[in-house]
C-alpha cells in the first residue's frame, strides 16, 4: 500500500491506450495516485518528486519488442536522479499482438534497469491484443487482471500477470487486418499503402 505514481510511457499519452489501461488502474487503487505523461517532458522535475511514492507503475506500448524511446528518456532522466530506497517498480504493458508474452523482452529490460539502479521490482501485467481488447465484449478480462494487478500491488504479493483474446492466431489475424482495411479507407489509405515501408513524410518526396 502507499502514494503511487503512474508513468504513461505512451508517445501518444495523451490519446493512448495506455491512457485507458491507466484509468482503469486508477478506478482499482484506493489510494493516492498522481499521473504523468512522457509526453509532458518534465521529467527532471518530476524525478526530483519521486520521494513522495512509494510506487511507481510504467504503463506503456510495446515498440519493436522494446520500450518507446519517449520511455527511456525519462528513464535516463530516473538514472541522473537520487531515487528514494524504498520505490518500487511495477509495470503494465501492453501490444498490438495477440501473445502478451512478446512484452517478455521489454520486462526484461525493466527487470535489469531495477536491478542496475538498485529498485525493487514488483507486479506485472501484460497485455496481449491491447490495441483492440477494451473495444471488445473480452474488455471484462482485461479489468479483471488490472484489479489483480491493483490488489498485488495494495497487498504486496507481487505477481507477474497477463491477458489476451480468447481468440486463434488465425481469427485474430483475420479480424485485426478487416479493421485495419476499414481504418486505411476511412483515412483514404489502400491496402498496398499500408504494405509499403513509407512512412507520412516519405509520400511527398
Ligand atoms: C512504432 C510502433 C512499434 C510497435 N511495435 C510493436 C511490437 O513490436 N509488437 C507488438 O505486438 N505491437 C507493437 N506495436 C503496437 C502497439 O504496442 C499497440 O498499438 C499499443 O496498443 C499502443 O499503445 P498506446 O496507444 O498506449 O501507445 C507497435 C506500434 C508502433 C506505433
Amino acid at each position: 500500500m502507499g502514494r503511487l505514481l503512474i508513468i504513461n510511457g505512451s508517445p501518444r499519452a495523451p490519446r493512448s491506450n495506455s491512457r485507458r489501461y491507466a484509468a482503469l488502474f486508477r478506478r482499482y487503487w484506493k489510494e493516492p495516485v498522481d499521473e504523468y505523461l512522457v509526453t509532458d517532458c518534465q521529467h527532471t522535475l518530476i524525478c526530483a518528486q519521486l520521494s513522495r511514492y512509494d510506487h511507481l507503475l510504467l504503463v506503456f506500448p510495446l515498440y519493436a519488442d522494446a520500450l518507446p524511446a519517449a520511455l527511456l528518456r525519462f528513464l535516463q532522466e530516473m538514472e541522473r536522479a537520487l531515487l528514494p530506497a524504498n520505490l518500487r517498480v511495477h509495470t503494465l504493458v501492453n501490444c498490438g499482438f495477440l501473445e502478451p508474452e512478446q512484452n517478455h523482452t521489454a520486462l526484461a529490460i525493466l527487470q535489469y534497469f531495477c536491478a542496475k539502479n538498485s529498485m525493487k521490482y514488483g507486479s506485472s501485467l501484460c497485455i496481449g491484443s491491447g490495441e483492440a481488447i477494451l473495444d471488445t465484449p473480452f474488455s471484462f478480462l482485461v479489468r479483471h487482471k488490472i484489479k489483480k494487478l491493483a490488489s498485488s500491488i495494495h497487498t504486496g504479493h507481487y505477481d507477474a500477470f497477463s491477458v489476451t483474446m480468447p481468440l486463434t492466431k488465425k481469427m485474430f489475424i483475420r479480424a485485426s487486418t478487416r479493421y485495419w482495411l476499414s481504418y486505411g479507407s476511412k483515412n483514404h489509405i489502400s491496402e498496398v499503402q499500408m504494405r509499403t515501408m513509407q512512412v507520412e513524410g516519405d509520400n511527398e518526396a
